[in-house]
């Protein structure tokens, strides 16, 4: 059974809408919904934004929910001229960016005696996924890359040229990395899923909301379609 994991309501609403008859457990503050969608038993649930949510939300659906893999469904702000609002991410790993330990000599992003920079998506889901988007998606371009997540929306070409110049990266968010880590912890294969609703530079509040919903609907489309291929 899968895990899936929104930060914000308009997220996850649709998937929740789709549910058939689902059971509603509320623990810390989040609503899980258990059920079937597309005929597989998933857990949807809205974690809230930034990177301790995220991370709680995961312990919770590993603990009580047993979930057997996690997708994180959601928008992002573009690292990339090439990725553009509307098209897809699919991670290939995650860094939190706002990690900083350098002065006990850690590269940057790197969490002190956790041995990854990067936490890595699970190959299966993502090729899983990539299959998907052919299928359901078919307009809409795909990318594979690193995911940047921290606890800050990034909306200024200098932060933006940094982070990308620090650690590569093809979209940020505020969740993903975390997720990554929690699922690390707990062995548990995890894919991020994003689409783009900004391109994390001056323009990004104006794009956002203009185009959040638009980048929603793609994101739910393929985390869809991927619940049904798991
Ligand atoms: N989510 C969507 N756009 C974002 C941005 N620019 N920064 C952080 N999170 C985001």
């Amino acid at each position: 059974m899968l895990g899936i994991i929104g930060a914000m309501a308009e997220e996850v609403e649709q998937l929740k809408k789709e549910m058939a008859q689902p059971e509603i457990i509320s623990v810390a503050g989040m609503d899980f919904y258990k059920g079937t969608i597309q005929g597989k038993e998933a857990v949807v649930v809205r974690s809230g934004v930034g990177k301790v949510n995220a991370a709680v939300c995961v312990q919770i659906l590993v603990d009580r929910f047993g979930v057997e893999g996690i997708v994180n469904t959601g928008i992002a702000g573009s690292l990339k001229a090439e990725i553009d609002i509307g098209d897809l991410v699919l991670a290939t790993d995650a860094v939190q960016h706002d990690v900083d330990a350098t002065q006990f000599s850690y590269p940057l992003g790197q969490i002190p005696q956790m041995g990854v920079l990067a936490f890595e998506a699970d190959r299966k889901l993502r090729e899983i996924a990539a299959e998907c988007c052919l299928k359901v998606n078919s307009d809409i371009r795909v990318h594979e890359g690193r995911v940047l997540t921290g606890d800050q929306f990034v909306s200024s070409k200098e932060k933006k040229t940094w982070l990308t110049k620090t650690f590569g990266g093809a979209c940020t968010e505020m969740e993903g990395a975390a997720i990554a880590q929690a699922a690390y912890l707990n062995q548990v294969p995890f894919l991020i899923v994003r689409a783009i609703s900004d391109k994390a530079d001056d323009s990004a509040q104006m794009d956002y909301e203009e185009f959040e919903r638009l980048a929603i609907v793609h994101s739910v489309n393929l985390t869809r379609a991927l619940i049904r291929a798991c």
